[in-house]
């Protein structure tokens, strides 16, 4: 059953970090002046400062703090061109983004032709899903992408069926009226989870990947895609500074390039059955306070695909 969640049991000085510019590459600022409508990139900047603070009422993140809800992630993958084309393929394919928090990436992929009644965004926390609302300047009419709120450690939001392998066991839910993610086992085509696995311990994060497994549909080239904290060798990461309240410091579990490769080709699927992409790589980390200037960062960036 579930555990208590990480983030909700940790104690500690919050003096883990340091204040960070809002920095937005040409690529960001385009995309969110095109979305937001907003006339220049002072009343742009503005807007983002004002809803960077209600968010972090909501859940004091590093990555509110850093302002990654206005950074593109899915668009940075590798294989962000192969989830464009997949729905040009298959113009019904259905996209999960797990975690989503703003939902900035979903409106990149919308922007992109990603067709909107394709996707469903999932958060624990309905009220970042909200303040995106704010920052985008929208409403569930003007943007009317399924969201659902729930909690991937509770088995009857995210399902604990296995990994569909024939056709799937269950009819595809009308996305309208969907409430959880479980009767969605075996008709995703995609699922992007970014800078989300690692808030979770080692099992829960091999429970979380074994449930969104069974989620996937077992078409050829559907996939699961993101990015999260790593290291060069697994465990904890001791190099970071200790817990303050959002942030998990050197309470994070963290997998390298091939448990994370084990975990999906032969834990979560059978071996053999999916292909795996995983590359650690360094990461440039000047806000957060170290322990030794020495000390360095990683990401992994992952992807699964069914292509048998
Ligand atoms: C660090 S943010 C990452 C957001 C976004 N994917 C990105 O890359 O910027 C992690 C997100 O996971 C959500 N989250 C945390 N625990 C969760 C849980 N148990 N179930 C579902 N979502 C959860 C948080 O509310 C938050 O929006």
């Amino acid at each position: 059953m579930a555990e208590p969640h990480a983030e909700e049991v940790i104690q500690g000085h919050a003096n883990t970090a340091q204040t960070v510019d809002l920095e937005l590459r040409p690529e960001e600022e385009a995309f969110l002046l095109s979305t937001t409508g907003l006339p220049d990139v002072d009343a742009l900047k503005a807007l983002i400062v004002r809803v960077q603070a209600e968010a972090a009422e909501a859940f004091p993140y590093p990555c509110i703090r850093r302002f990654d809800f206005v950074k593109l992630k899915m668009s940075r993958l590798p294989c962000y061109n192969r989830l464009l084309s997949l729905v040009k393929d298959d113009p019904d394919a259905l996209l999960l983004d797990i975690g989503c928090c703003f939902g900035t990436d979903v409106r990149k992929a919308i922007a992109d032709g990603y067709p909107a009644k394709n996707i469903i965004a999932s958060d624990l926390r309905p009220s970042f899903w909200d303040v995106g609302h704010k920052l985008f300047r929208s409403n569930p009419a003007t943007f009317p992408v399924t969201f659902l709120s729930g909690d991937v450690l509770h088995s009857t939001f995210i399902g604990m069926a296995s990994p569909v392998y024939g056709a799937p066991r269950t009819p595809r839910p009308e996305l309208r009226g969907l409430r959880e993610l479980a009767p969605l086992a075996g008709h995703l085509r995609a699922i992007h989870a970014s800078n989300f696995f690692h808030l979770f311990t080692e099992a829960n994060q091999a429970a979380i990947a074994r449930s969104l497994g069974a989620l996937l549909a077992p078409t050829p080239g559907s996939m699961i895609f993101g990015t999260h904290v790593s290291r060069p060798k697994k465990g904890l990461r001791t190099e970071a500074p200790p817990p303050a309240p959002g942030y998990l410091g050197n309470r994070m579990f963290c997998h390298d390039a091939q448990s994370w490769t084990d975990l999906w080709d032969g834990e979560v699927f059978q071996k053999g059955t999916v292909r795996v992409e995983a590359e650690v790589l360094e990461q440039a980390r000047e806000d957060l306070v170290v322990l030794d200037p020495g000390v360095k960062f990683y990401q992994l960036i992952c992807i699964y695909t069914k292509d048998h």
